[in-house]
């Protein structure tokens, strides 16, 4: 893909951005059913956009890690392409689910096969794919190495408090893993596959880090950063048109609608927003709204798509 040369005011607009949206910092309701996530300070607020001729434009807390929660599951879903290849859609499929993040109501009518990979019931799919041959912490030194890799950066790390508290509080996890494993879905036990999803989603990453890390698929499966083919032109485009369907679960919809990026949401009030052929968005601020999606952050993606022309959908 042909890198479009980035808005000259870019880093005006990040700032204008930022500085619109401070009076309304601490909006939304910060995530609680993970306790960890509870003691985030709800009026951060990062912005940082990587464009492909390598630079990144950021404002706020950009460079202060936060909780990336189910955003890993992008990162997850190309792992897991690169390894099983369109194979893995026999698995999980790749249709928007219309329901909730962590809902359990479509496995039963689909025989245990979830509807999306960024769907927790997916995701865990997805992770029970990605355990094949390893063990427990092999598979989560993998994942984290991923991510380190895409972003060029080996300071990321997890948080292992988070994934304790999630661990303790997963109720409704170990319900939808059981639930597919008794459709024979799981190959793995399910503390096992449980013990790398909470890990994955406890990866911690700032603005910058992920903005960096989602480059590759702006730039056609190519990181600029790394000079790395991550994925091919076809999987990248594919990947994206993921995110951009069932990324923010059953607001996924009005997502395109207002922002028009392929994007994916994590309750610690992350979202990574694509713009093919220009960059890569990382946006963090922790008060979500009733679907579980970053409020502010959303609205930072909605003015930012507007003054850049960048949606898929055209200016
Ligand atoms: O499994 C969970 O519930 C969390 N680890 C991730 C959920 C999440 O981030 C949903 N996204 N908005």
């Amino acid at each position: 893909m042909s890198p479009q040369e980035p808005p000259s005011d870019l880093q005006e607009i990040v700032e204008e951005i930022h500085a619109a949206l401070a009076p309304s910092f601490g909006a939304g309701t910060v995530a609680d059913y993970i306790p960890q996530l509870a003691h985030v300070d709800p009026k951060r607020f990062g912005l940082a956009v990587a464009t492909l001729d390598g630079a990144v434009h950021a404002a706020g807390d950009a460079a202060e890690p936060f909780s990336i929660q189910s955003i890993s599951k992008a990162f997850l879903l190309t792992l897991a392409l690169g390894r099983l290849g369109e194979s893995l859609w026999t698995h999980v499929g790749r249709e928007p689910s219309g329901s909730a993040f962590n809902s359990i109501v479509q496995l039963e009518a689909e025989h245990g096969r979830p509807r999306n990979p960024f769907i927790n019931a997916g995701a865990i799919v997805v992770t029970d794919l990605v355990l094949a041959g390893h063990s427990p912490r092999e598979a989560i030194g993998e994942i984290l190495r991923f991510v380190r890799f895409l972003a060029d950066d080996d300071t990321i790390a997890i948080d292992a408090e988070v994934a304790r508290s999630e661990l303790a509080t997963g109720d409704r996890n170990y319900a939808l893993a059981h639930f597919m494993r008794s459709f024979g879905r799981l190959e793995h036990e399910v503390d096992k596959v449980l013990g790398v999803y909470f890990h994955h989603c406890a990866i911690a990453m700032s603005c910058r880090q992920m903005a960096r890390a989602g480059l590759f698929l702006a730039g056609g499966g190519r990181s600029p950063i790394t000079g790395h083919s991550v994925v091919s032109p076809a999987r990248a485009r594919r990947i994206n048109a993921v995110m951009l369907t069932c990324g923010h679960y059953d607001a996924s919809g009005d997502f395109a609608y207002r922002v028009g990026l392929p994007g994916k949401s994590g309750v610690g009030g992350g979202i990574l927003a694509i713009a093919p052929g220009h960059a890569s968005i990382a946006v963090w601020s922790p008060g979500l709204d009733a679907n579980g999606n970053s409020l502010l952050g959303a609205r930072a993606l909605e003015m930012l798509a507007r003054r850049t022309g960048w949606s898929v959908f055209g200016a």
